[in-house]
């Protein structure tokens, strides 16, 4: 999508629209008026927020659902030594590292590794994206076997680059920190998924994402990862100290200290 998405804000059911309007207002978006040439509506739904593309053709509303039958299966399957992404985080959760998920986005990668034991800050700028992420906690919390892994994502709205370089400034250095970009090529595949569709059509493309690479490398007291399509180039010309490669994924592990 060329220019940035139009999106506005809608209750289906009339019991929601307290609710739907004081979210327009705090994400300073329209209440859906008909007829207008939406992109997106913000669905304030009863038992979900999400999202939905109402252009040709419209799809189904998208939200985070972190006790979908797709997460629950991979959360079953993930293991410390099978999950490459705890390879690459590479301390125990049992020593308690200090990791931010800088780039949140559908905090799938958050979730697997709190369903491994690590207890993750993850930061997310997108008010849209914040909000999905904040109702699929709010929603999963609910759920007496899910809350305990809910309960170690903490989640705040922030671009990374200022939040870190403030964390830098007070000297308080986390162990881990993460980063998964947009990659641009995601949009040319066949194979993008619908939610990482509408994901970049809300998002676009993250241009900065060098810059934030430099501030996580000056911050990181162990160790930053970066996730990169497997046959993707690398983020700079910094090379890794090393890769674990997975069938889809890469992760480019720089050693910090
Ligand atoms: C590809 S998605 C991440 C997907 C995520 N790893 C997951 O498992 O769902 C990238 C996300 O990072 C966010 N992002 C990019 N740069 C950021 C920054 N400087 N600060 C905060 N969020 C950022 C984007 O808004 C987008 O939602």
């Amino acid at each position: 999508m060329p220019t940035k998405p139009t999106i506005a804000v809608f209750a289906p059911n009339p019991v929601n629209l307290a609710k739907a309007t004081a979210i327009a207002q705090q994400l300073n978006l329209p209440y859906f008026a008909p007829g207008q040439p939406y992109d997106f509506l913000l669905l304030i739904a009863d038992q979900y927020i999400g999202i939905q593309s109402i252009r040709t053709p419209p799809t189904n509303p998208f939200y985070i659902d972190f006790l979908s039958a797709k997460l629950h299966y991979r959360q079953t399957q993930a293991s410390l030594r099978k999950e490459a992404l705890a390879r690459a985080i590479g301390i125990k959760p049992q020593e308690n590292p200090v990791i931010i998920d800088a780039t949140a986005g559908l905090a799938r990668d958050s979730f697997i590794l709190a369903s491994l034991g690590y207890n993750i800050t993850l930061l997310e700028r997108s008010p849209i994206l914040h909000l999905l992420i904040s109702d699929a906690i709010q929603r999963a919390a609910q759920d007496p076997i899910a809350a305990p892994i809910i309960n170690k994502l903490h989640l705040i709205q922030a671009d990374a680059i200022s939040w870190l370089q403030n964390q830098h400034a007070a000297n308080l250095l986390p162990h881990v920190i993460y980063l998964d970009p947009m990659f641009p090529e995601r949009r040319k595949s066949a194979q993008v998924k619908k939610d990482m569709q509408v994901l970049q059509s809300l998002v676009g493309n993250d241009s900065d994402t060098e810059q934030l690479f430099a501030v996580a490398l000056a911050c990181a007291a162990a160790r930053v990862v970066v996730k990169r399509p497997r046959l993707a180039p690398l983020l700079t010309k910094r090379l890794p100290t090393f890769q674990l490669i997975g069938k889809s994924a890469r992760f480019d592990i720089y050693i910090t200290r």
